[in-house]
């Protein structure tokens, strides 16, 4: 196993002005063998890989202690990696620059990303394409578009994530809280998804997963494919919406969104009560869930299945 020691990083810069700190913000990037590592600095520079940090086909990585501030687009980026453990960073730009994502997950397995904190312009951490066992704990969020599954399936492609757990985090005065956003007539799916343990203050869309995301200044076409939804659990998410509409789930009409899981949810609106708006959503809810789930109730659903849904995500969070 070779370890690189690089306190020198240029990007990484500490906030507060003492040695001390400084001293502490080292990078310490565990590489094993048969690994390769790349790191593209482009600070200052107009390529089309806007990334500070991008780390690609890398395994075994270990990241700690990283500030990154005001990258030119996103902060840092883990493409095709495999075992990374990215701890104690905290990455940094003003809530108006345009798509400055804290922490984009892509085409990668097995990533832990905890105890760190992003305030930007676009999501904190967005988890794409091909991914799967991801792990999302203790984060503090905001501002920025909060902790996204996806986008997915744009131009029609194919995308299969699964195994994502966000266990704690605190969102604040973001456009979303957790959200999965796929465009229409892509394929694949995104099952096995939990979140877990969330505090929201002041956020637009708390809960949402859009199967109708249109980033484009053209208005989308429907189309009759789409990323299938399955599984997901929302478990444990308090504090406050900053719109009405606290829960959102607007899914395809040829893929309806199935086996959503709703558990201990109370989200308060300062103008009022509080609203959900589901459209093709089934699933189930369990105790409090403010407001009022909207799910239909699912079909076939056997509460005593211990290898499915909701038995094993249920236990899971237990554990
Ligand atoms: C996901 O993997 C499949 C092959 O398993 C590939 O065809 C597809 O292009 C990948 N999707 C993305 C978005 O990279
Ligand atoms: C709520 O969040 C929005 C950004 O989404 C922000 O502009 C606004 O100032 C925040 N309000 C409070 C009371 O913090
Ligand atoms: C697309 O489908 C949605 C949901 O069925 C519908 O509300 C919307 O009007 C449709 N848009 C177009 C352009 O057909
Ligand atoms: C679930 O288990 C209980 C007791 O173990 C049993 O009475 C019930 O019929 C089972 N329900 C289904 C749908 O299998």
């Amino acid at each position: 196993m070779a370890w690189v020691r690089s306190g020198g990083l240029n990007l990484a810069r500490s906030t507060k002005q003492n040695h001390a700190n400084m001293r502490q913000r080292s990078v310490v990037f565990c590489i094993q063998c048969f690994t390769t590592a790349i790191l593209v600095f482009f600070l200052h520079c107009k390529c089309a890989m806007m990334q500070a940090i991008t780390f690609h086909r890398t395994k075994h990585l270990i990241i700690q202690e990283l500030t990154l501030m005001n990258s030119q687009q996103m902060h840092m980026s883990f493409t095709n990696c495999f075992h990374v453990k990215a701890s104690r960073m905290k990455l940094v730009a003003p809530p108006y620059s345009p798509n400055t994502d804290g922490i984009h997950i892509s085409a990668s397995t097995s990533v832990v990303i905890q105890d760190s904190t992003i305030e930007t312009g676009d999501d904190c951490i967005s988890v794409v394409s091909n991914s799967s066992n991801v792990r999302i704990r203790n984060i503090a969020c905001g501002p920025g578009h909060g902790i996204s599954i996806g986008s997915l399936g744009k131009s029609r492609s194919l995308s299969q994530v699964h195994d994502v757990r966000v266990d704690g985090a605190f969102i604040s005065n973001t456009e979303n809280g957790v959200r999965i956003k796929t465009w229409q007539g892509g394929c694949g799916f995104v099952s096995n998804i939990v979140f877990h343990n969330i505090f929201m203050r002041n956020v637009s869309n708390p809960i949402i997963i859009d199967q109708y995301y249109c980033d484009s200044p053209h208005q989308c076409a429907n189309q009759t494919s789409a990323v299938k939804v399955e599984d997901v659990s929302f478990i444990g998410i308090k504090g406050t919406s900053a719109t009405e509409n606290a829960i959102k789930f607007a899914c395809s009409d040829s893929f309806p969104c199935e086996r959503i899981f709703l558990e201990d949810i109370c989200l308060a609106f300062s103008g009022g009560e509080p609203t959900s708006y589901c459209w093709k959503a089934s699933g189930l809810s369990f105790g409090l869930v403010h407001p009022p789930s909207c799910l239909s109730s699912s079909e076939h659903l056997n509460l005593n299945k211990t290898n499915g849904f909701p038995a094993s995500q249920y236990a899971a969070v237990r554990i």
